[in-house]
């Protein structure tokens, strides 16, 4: 028998990284190492042992180690990068770009060279150029790069319309598409509540409200926060991403995805509905958009673009 645990490595221990760990040990979803740069020393060592000693407590078998080497994530068969500098109040999820773009160029080179056979989840912000900058420096096949703000952004909507309408979370089902940023899309024809569509519960323009929260839901929590950005709930779109893949759930889930020929996107990774399973992205999948949601599609796109020439021209200049 060759049964074996899957093996996950989270590039960052900071506290998206070291949550994600948190949940991914917890859901023995399979070993975990934790890393972080030589300047951080024993830190990402201190959290995985103190994440050890929860596991008698808590009742999982995950091993879990933290380490300054890449070497002790070769072989992964998952990657989530978190490395990256979070923004503070006032910033906009762009003004990291140059910093981050070259933390992420790094990091890529690194996964490329130790672990050439693994799924890469990218969270390190601004989502979408950092994931394709991170196709770009791997040259892993598209379906092996992804980025996790989809499943974030519609867990927000989603938190956000159950506390209006006062019902579980677990019954509103909802998905919203293009950039991880203000030009987010939401999809109302799929956003329903225990099957019943949303538009036959709430006003469009109260609807349109709490898209507006939505779309600047990271940065709510970073004004909250002052000292950092959202952890909980970016690390437990990672978890879900994770056991997507290595329980090969099949998941249809937001994710940023690599589109080419799809929505005529021509290139670029967005967000975008798919099939996650032990492939990556096993498939995006292609909806009839109303002209409203495409033309907002389009112009979401056009952004991402946009930002990724700008990161093009940072990183060769
Ligand atoms: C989020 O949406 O919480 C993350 O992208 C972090 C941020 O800066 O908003």
């Amino acid at each position: 028998m060759s049964l074996r645990r899957a093996k996950i490595s989270i590039v960052g221990a900071g506290n998206v990284g070291a949550t994600c760990a948190h949940w991914c040990a917890a859901a023995e979803l399979g070993d975990v190492v934790l890393l972080d740069i030589p300047q951080t020393e024993d830190m990402p060592r201190g959290k995985a042992l103190d994440l050890m000693q929860a596991s008698p407590i808590m009742g999982f078998d995950s091993n879990v180690i933290g380490t300054n080497s890449y070497d002790d994530v070769a072989g992964s068969d998952v990657i989530v990068v978190t490395a990256g500098i979070p923004r503070k109040p006032g910033m906009s999820r762009d003004d990291l770009l140059n910093t981050n773009a070259r933390i992420v160029t790094a990091v890529g080179t690194e996964i490329k060279n130790c672990a050439p056979d693994a799924i890469v989840i990218v969270v390190s912000n601004p989502l979408d150029a950092m994931v394709q900058q991170m196709w770009k420096v791997t040259g892993f096949p598209p379906e092996r790069v992804c980025g996790q703000a989809g499943v974030l952004d519609t867990a927000r909507y989603r938190t956000f319309l159950a506390m209006e309408l006062g019902v579980s979370v677990e019954d509103i089902s909802a998905l919203l598409m293009g950039g991880h940023g203000d030009t987010m899309v939401p999809i109302p024809s799929c956003t329903s509540v225990g099957g019943i569509p949303i538009t036959q519960l709430i006003s469009s323009e109260r609807l349109e409200e709490i898209v507006d929260r939505t779309r600047k839901g990271g940065a709510e929590i970073v004004q909250l926060l002052k000292t950092g950005s959202a952890y909980y709930a970016p690390a437990a779109a990672c978890a879900q991403m994770v056991e997507a893949i290595v329980r090969d759930k099949k998941r249809v889930i937001p994710a940023a995805a690599y589109c080419d020929s799809q929505y005529n996107v021509g290139g670029y990774y967005v967000g975008v509905p798919v099939v996650m399973g032990s492939g990556g992205i096993e498939k995006v999948i292609e909806l009839d958009l109303t002209e409203k949601e495409q033309g907002d599609f389009r112009r979401s796109v056009e952004a991402v673009k946009s930002l990724v020439a700008t990161m093009d021209g940072l990183l060769s200049s």
